[in-house]
């Protein structure tokens, strides 16, 4: 069985003072034994969150990573300047990256297995846009993605890792999939690990939806069989991730 993993993603938003002034107003609503509950905050709010949520039911990642081991690369973060404090996870290949930042999913793979080489559990993001899935093409697409994401990635290693699919038409718009197109995707994705591992990996790697998820849409969502969990932008920010993360409660 397994386990629910219920993430926000802060983006770019809350300033270090105000990200520990959220993470203690939402500290006490985000109790639930049955999930792992992570916030993804800001790289400049990694130390300071990582103190404010010792000792709680919360893991704190980042958004992003290089998948070198240091040097000249100004403005990036290395690997190990995340597991120097602490941090277990890290989003990549979010389809703002993407979009604003010029990832590819070659990238996307040299940073995946950079973090499993540092022991960091990557959130490996996909989703299409409005023009691919209106063209039919949303699995293919999908499919793609995930496969180049996982290149040389070992299945003990997959089994670990986290998907999140974000179809990018979804995010931010208030537009939620349905539970129908989240749960086929999420569904395609399984099946496509397996097609590249094994049955076993399949049934262990986690799969997340994100995209306009909210405190009404969450229950339907994360009750389906091939819905683990989501990343969670806007909603993450407000009192109402706690009843995200309490969606079976
Ligand atoms: P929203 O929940 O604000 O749509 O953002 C989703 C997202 O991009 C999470 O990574």
């Amino acid at each position: 069985m397994r386990k629910k993993i219920i993430a926000g993603n802060w983006k770019m938003n809350k300033t270090p003072s105000e990200t520990v002034a959220l993470l203690n107003e939402l500290k006490p609503l985000v109790a639930n034994d049955d999930v792992d509950v992570l916030f993804c905050v800001p790289a400049i709010s990694l130390t300071t969150a990582m103190e404010t949520v010792k000792g709680t039911n919360i893991n704190i990642g980042a958004e992003n990573m290089y998948f070198e081991e240091s040097g000249a690369y100004t403005g990036e973060i290395a690997p190990n300047m995340l597991t120097d404090i602490g941090v277990k996870y890290v989003i990549i290949g979010h389809s703002e990256r993407r979009e604003y930042f010029a990832e590819t999913d070659e990238t996307v793979n040299k940073k995946v297995l950079k973090a499993f080489e540092h022991g960091i559990t990557p959130i490996i993001c996909c989703g299409e846009t409005l023009t691919q899935r209106e063209q039919g093409v949303t699995i293919d697409f999908i499919r793609q993605q995930i496969k180049i994401a996982l290149l040389n990635v070992t299945a003990e290693q997959a089994k670990t890792a986290v998907i999140a699919y974000e179809p990018i038409w979804a995010i931010g718009t208030g537009k939620v999939a349905t539970t129908e197109q989240a749960q086929e995707v999420c569904k395609a994705i399984r099946e496509c690990v397996a097609e590249i591992y094994d049955a076993a990996t399949a049934d262990a790697i986690r799969i997340q939806y994100g995209g306009s998820v909210s405190a009404a849409s969450a229950p339907e969502l994360f009750a389906q069989p091939d819905i683990d969990g989501g990343l969670v932008g806007g909603a993450s920010l407000k009192a109402d991730f706690g009843k995200i993360v309490n969606y079976n409660k």
